[in-house]
């Protein structure tokens, strides 16, 4: 079959800048398959209909990014348990018989990238996630799921972190704090989860959080990461222990890959040569 045959999009919006068909056609190349990987830009207003569309002329799968992520979860005939429980899909794959499955890698692919690119064991350590939005969700649960010994989440609307931590119902591992309640705390891991470093603003937070072995994580990379990369260095955090979300990026995508084509590709060579750019 022709690599037309083979169509896999990412839907966003706006989504004309999406590393993913870099990225899919790179692990594509690498396992010998053909496949067609396009953007397709969807307003909110429009989504609904172009995915269908897409699936109803022979799409094979789909990856979603802001801001239908949770739009994709309530389309979808079926969803996985992580997405499920992230309240988010990134990743949709037709059904036999119509309609689709929405999965969510976002957790997987932060885990894997931590634990296995940067050797950082999450077992036992105290976790703190900034921000409750859908890639906090999926994160979040991925961090109890990989055995952090405690999980404290704050965001600037305390009522959707203290969602996520009812959700995962383990008041003794997983807690909320406010924001500007942190005074006195300190965590081996701090995650960045909010948009802060896209639609701008401070991360006021006191800078005792960070202990002297602390790594900070930002779930976005390149220039979106620089503030808090800035902030975390300025806090104690050592340079080369931040890292920002290029390797999520790789990972999450590996793992839609996995699903879509039951082959999980080598990430390395395209997280080295994304590497390069940002
Ligand atoms: P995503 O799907 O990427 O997680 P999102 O759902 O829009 O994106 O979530 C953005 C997160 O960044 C939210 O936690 C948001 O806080 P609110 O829930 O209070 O909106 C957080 N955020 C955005 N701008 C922020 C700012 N200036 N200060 C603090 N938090 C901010």
């Amino acid at each position: 079959m022709s690599a037309e045959a083979h169509r896999f999009a990412v839907f966003g919006h706006p989504i004309a800048h999406s590393l993913s068909p870099e990225i899919h056609k790179a692990f594509a190349a690498q396992l010998g398959l053909q496949l067609s990987y396009e953007t397709i830009d969807a307003t909110p207003g429009e989504f609904d209909d172009a995915v269908r569309r897409f699936f109803a002329e022979g799409g094979l799968g789909a990856n979603v990014t802001l801001p239908h992520k949770t739009a994709a979860l309530t389309l979808a005939k079926t969803a996985s348990d992580a997405a499920t429980r992230a309240g988010a899909a990134n990743t949709l794959t037709p059904l036999v018989g119509g309609g689709f499955e929405a999965h969510n890698t976002d957790g997987s692919g932060f885990v894997r990238d931590i634990t296995e690119r940067h050797g950082f064991d999450l077992r036992g350590h105290d976790a703190l996630l900034l921000g409750a939005g859908g890639a906090a969700r999926a994160v979040a649960w991925a961090l109890m799921d990989a055995g952090v010994q405690s999980l404290t989440i704050v965001n600037r609307s305390p009522e959707k972190a203290d969602a996520i931590a009812d959700a995962i119902g383990e008041p003794a591992r997983c807690h909320t704090r406010y924001w500007d309640g942190l005074e006195g705390e300190c965590f081996d891991l701090i995650v960045n989860a909010t948009s802060i470093g896209v639609t701008g603003g401070d991360f006021d937070l006191p800078m005792s959080i960070v202990q002297d072995h602390s790594t900070a994580y930002d779930l976005c990379y390149g220039a979106a990461a620089a503030g808090f990369k800035g902030w975390a260095i300025a806090a104690g955090v050592r340079p080369d222990w931040f890292r920002d979300g290029l390797g999520m990026l790789v990972e999450q995508a590996a793992d839609a890959f996995d699903k879509w084509h039951g082959q999980r590709p080598d990430t390395d060579p395209v997280y080295r040569m994304l590497r390069q750019r940002f």
